[in-house]
């Protein structure tokens, strides 16, 4: 039976290229995938349960090594500049052939099928390809989770192949350096080399719903989102590090999702099925949800530092100010079951003002709404990206420029009908400094 089974797999690989030597394990569970981790060393097990990462010398996202192939499917509509990065599409194949190569001699390989998009009529089949158990363990605890008559007819929309310390050769591979983040958006495929940071593999997905899903008529969007008892929802647009991730988590409130929602016809959707909060500093009292979340199995903790007896020290920065908790949103006591909500009555714009000149909550009419959407005030917070050490006042369009490969009228022009067909209130939040810059 065992034998049957790891053949299936290998003919499931093998339409992507892949003829791996070692074992393959597909949907593997946390237990082995913890078990797996332990035993290569790939991390440490804390107090509570968590295991405990280290992602190297990449901290955060590596935004300058993020490439869209250049080819002729997706030619007209990709906004081409320092977001998007052209990668030639023979240089993307011959990055490919090496990924194919590299996985292929690896002693285990990992496939994890789950979905992207809550919404049953709008979700994607994901497969994430990796020789490493805690970045299995990722995309299995950041996607939703197929259930096993989902993985009967499973079929995977997009493909991951991730290879994290396979080095790019610049020179051959038309990279800037040894990184790279690569999308052929025809193929739906990307390639993830050169850097550990697991956010790369989430991010590269929701790269992929920012291009597909204009498309279908339904607005990508990086925000949170929670909803009352009475059914009323908001949602809350915002870089990494304003709060979206703690002000989702309200303990009065069911919450959506932290950071990637879809907004259709039938109302709003959590891309992903679990949270990915920063925990420098986590306390206990303000945040308890989320704090409970870095005590207990099944939570990955990146570049967080532990001593010799697993003691957890959440406010120790030294290996970076952007120490992350991976955990499914069920972990949230108030997470709601389906993840969806109805249109959202209040859109709430978080910017983190590092001049201190935004007073801390203003009221939006539509077309100041749209003016904020676009121009995406706000500061990029130390550690998300790497080189930011301090707040860094940006203007990062539709708050989320990093991950739009279209143009941001496409996304404005969409808020826009969405705001006059559902009458949302718009809310623009200060969660940065007032009454002074950052520093006074
Ligand atoms: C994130 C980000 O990590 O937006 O979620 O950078
Ligand atoms: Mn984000």
């Amino acid at each position: 039976m065992a034998a049957t089974v790891e053949r299936s797999e290998a003919l499931l690989l093998s339409e992507y290229g892949l003829e791996p030597k070692g074992r393959i394990h597909r949907n593997p569970t946390t237990a082995m995938l913890y078990t797996h981790a332990l035993a290569n060393k790939e991390g440490v097990l804390a107090e509570g349960g968590p295991l405990v990462v280290d992602t190297g010398v990449h901290t955060g996202r590596s935004p300058k090594d993020k490439f869209i192939v250049r080819e002729r499917g997706s030619a007209q509509r990709i906004w081409r500049g320092d977001v998007n990065r052209a990668l030639e599409e023979e240089k993307f194949f011959g990055l490919r052939d090496k990924v194919v190569a590299y996985l292929n001699v690896q002693p285990v390989l990992y496939v994890v099928d789950a979905f992207a998009g809550a919404d049953p009529a709008q979700r994607i089949g994901v497969r994430v390809i990796t020789h490493r158990a805690y970045h299995a363990l990722f995309a299995k605890t950041l996607f939703i989770e197929a259930s096993d008559d989902d993985l009967d007819t499973f079929e995977a929309d997009a493909l991951v192949l991730h290879a994290p310390v396979l080095e790019a050769e610049p020179e051959e591979d038309g990279t800037r350096t040894g990184t790279f983040v690569a999308l052929h958006p025809s193929r739906t495929e990307v390639l993830i080399g050169g850097t550990q940071y697991a956010g790369e593999i989430k991010k590269s997905i929701f790269t992929v719903m920012n291009d597909r899903l204009p498309l279908e008529g339904i607005l990508p969007m990086h925000c949170s989102a929670n909803v009352g008892d009475d059914g009323r929802a908001a949602i809350f647009f915002g870089l990494s590090g304003t709060g979206k991730t703690t002000l989702s988590a309200d303990p009065e409130r069911a919450l959506i999702g932290d950071d990637e929602h879809g907004w259709g016809d039938n109302g709003v959707f959590n891309i992903e099925g679990g949270c990915y909060a920063k925990v420098i500093r986590l306390s206990r009292d303000a945040e308890p949800e989320i704090y409970k979340t870095t005590h207990t199995f099944g939570t990955i903790l990146e570049n967080v530092v532990i001593d010799a007896q697993g003691r957890l020290d959440l406010d120790d920065a030294s290996k970076t100010e952007n120490t992350r908790a991976a955990y499914k949103l069920e972990q949230i006591a108030n997470a709601h079951p389906d993840k969806r909500s109805g249109h959202p009555s209040s859109v709430i714009m978080l910017t983190a003002d590092a001049f201190g000149i935004l007073p801390p909550i203003a009221r939006l009419s539509r077309d100041q709404a749209l003016y904020y959407f676009l121009s995406g005030f706000t500061a990029k917070l130390a550690g998300t990206e790497i080189g930011v050490i301090e707040p860094q006042p940006t203007f990062s369009t539709c708050f989320g420029a990093p991950f739009l490969p279209q143009r941001p009228a496409v996304y404005a022009q969409m808020l826009g009908e969405k705001l006059d067909e559902h009458r949302a209130t718009v809310w623009l939040v200060n969660t940065g400094w007032t009454g002074g810059p950052f520093g006074e």
